[in-house]
């Protein structure tokens, strides 16, 4: 958790290109046990309903370091989030805050008014995010990851 005293980060949030897939293919294997395929990933950039953002900040070479992304979809009044992941060295900088507080804005001109998403029972990280922007819970699916057959969490904000 960041101190009070000290000043929040800047972080500069973009939307990805073909370019970044690599990269964001890497970060995606480092956060998750069951990550999306390259493949999947591909797709999501020509689905003209989906935004990909990427969160950077300058590093020390003078280059831009990938810290995190979201992928979310924008239909009809509705935002709906898939995927998001922070480097696991970069995590409680306020980077999902960052991407999730930049989708939301998207949203928002786009004159959606809820935003939805799943997340698993156990991910307290990613409960504990959503949470903080007003994320209320409202179901369950049972069994939802074929994985390991955890239940999803259904939430909801207004926007
Ligand atoms: C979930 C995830 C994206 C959060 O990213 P992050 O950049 O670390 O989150 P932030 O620093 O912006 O945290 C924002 C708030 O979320 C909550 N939060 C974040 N991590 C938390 C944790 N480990 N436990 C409890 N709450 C947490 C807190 O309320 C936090 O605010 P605070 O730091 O002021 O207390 C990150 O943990 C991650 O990549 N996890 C692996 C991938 C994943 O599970 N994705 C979600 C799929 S649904």
């Amino acid at each position: 958790m960041r101190k009070l005293e000290e000043p929040a980060p800047v972080f500069h949030i973009r939307a990805m290109e073909p370019v970044d897939l690599p990269a964001v293919d890497a970060l995606e294997r480092a956060a998750f046990r069951n990550p999306w395929s390259l493949e999947l990933m591909r797709r999501e950039l020509t689905h003209e309903w989906s935004t990909i953002y990427l969160a950077e900040e300058a590093d020390a070479a003078g280059g831009k370091r990938l810290l995190g992304f979201m992928v979310f979809w924008l239909v009809h009044d509705e935002v709906h989030v898939l995927n998001v992941a922070v480097a696991p060295a970069q995590r409680r900088r306020g980077v999902g805050r960052a991407l999730l507080q930049a989708a939301l804005e998207r949203g928002r001109r786009h004159r959606c008014v809820l935003a939805t998403l799943e997340a698993r029972r156990s991910n307290a990280a990613a409960l504990g995010l959503y949470k903080s922007f007003g994320f209320r819970e409202v179901g369950v699916r049972p069994n939802y990851y074929a994985d390991d057959g955890e239940d999803a969490i259904v939430m909801v904000a207004d926007l």
